[in-house]
């Protein structure tokens, strides 16, 4: 038996852009995917919760199952898995990058056949790449094998953890210190699919020129949000925030209702508000001095809200084998 787990994140500036190139930065959060993985008798099958392995439920799990085997060279099958979150699932806070990292970690372990973090967000992130269709950065995945914080880029700088190709695209994953900092979590409880928006965005890049543009603005606000994390600006890493979101809305991404939690957010003193993730539903988080009174606010208007430590550890094997 073997128990693994794996932390939740948030994207703090650069989500969708970072698809196309731009910067991101991301930090696992101290909400964490637990999976229990047991073998089974020969022949009895693989069970999660209790109830068969279906492709059309277990996505993620069918995926990371096939690339776990494809990675030790060996079929991986007659496994029970029992799983546990305190991450809301479709809420922008990569419950399915935890859910496929601990996975993943929890198998080769039980196939004796541990990996190092990095190999770990390679497989992580080809298993979402596979289950998304073929789309996406390893921006999730990697925030959530490494922990701590992230920064992903096109361009390598110091702190170089390593750098993943797909197709045209070249991504430097680079460790960052996680700011020392709360934030407030707002899940809209409106679930968003990372799949269709990420495919709305590809659509409207591919046709308009603006759109590109305000891809660009994205990676402005992400550089401006580095250079005030750097220099422990927290107004200014919120105004950063604040611009993100505007962009993220002409994208078409946000909702009027993460909408209205930002401007929630930042009436009850929040330096900075925006969607995080894919949106289309799901999560906005805020930069607060004073963290509970922004989830007091949010609270109100019935979000589902947290106030989360960055920084978490990344993926581990807890228990066995
Ligand atoms: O919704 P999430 O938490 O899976 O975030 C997706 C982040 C995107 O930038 C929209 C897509 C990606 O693969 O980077």
């Amino acid at each position: 038996m073997v128990v693994a787990s794996a932390p939740g994140k948030v994207i703090l500036l650069g989500e969708h852009a970072v698809v196309y190139g731009e910067p991101a930065i991301a930090t696992a959060i101290d909400l964490r995917t637990r999976v229990r993985a047991t073998r089974r008798a020969a022949g009895s099958g693989t069970i999660v919760n209790g109830y068969p392995l279906t492709p059309a439920y277990h996505t993620h799990l069918v995926h990371a199952l096939d690339v776990a085997a494809e990675a030790i060279g060996a079929p991986l099958a007659d496994v029970a898995f029992e799983t546990e979150s305190r991450i809301p699932s479709a809420a922008g806070l990569g419950s399915s990058a935890a859910l496929t990292t601990a996975t993943l970690a929890a198998v080769l372990a039980l196939a004796g056949a541990t990996k190092d973090e990095e190999h770990l967000a390679r497989l992580a992130y080809e298993v979402e790449w596979r289950a998304q269709g073929g789309r996406g950065s390893p921006t999730d995945t990697s925030t959530v094998a490494h922990g701590r914080a992230v920064l992903v880029d096109r361009d390598a700088r110091e702190r170089l953890l390593w750098t993943v190709k797909r197709g045209e695209r070249t991504w430097h994953l680079h460790h960052l210190d996680a700011p020392a900092v709360s934030i407030v979590i707002g899940n809209t409880q409106e679930r968003g699919r990372t799949t269709d928006q990420v495919a709305k965005v590809a659509k409207l890049v591919a046709k308009s020129g603006f759109a590109k543009e305000i891809v660009k603005d994205v990676g402005k606000s992400t550089r401006d949000g580095i250079d005030a994390l750097r220099a422990g600006d927290w107004p200014r890493l919120g105004r950063a925030m604040d611009r993100a979101h505007n962009s993220l809305t002409t994208l078409g991404v946000s909702t009027p209702r993460l909408d209205q939690f930002c401007e929630t957010a930042r009436k009850a003193g929040a330096l900075g508000a925006k969607l995080t993730g894919s949106g289309g539903g799901g999560s906005m988080i805020a930069l607060a001095k004073d963290p509970e009174r922004v989830a007091a606010a949010l609270a109100k208007h019935r979000a589902q809200t947290f106030v989360v430590a960055l920084g978490a550890e990344g993926a581990r094997v807890e228990e066995g084998p």
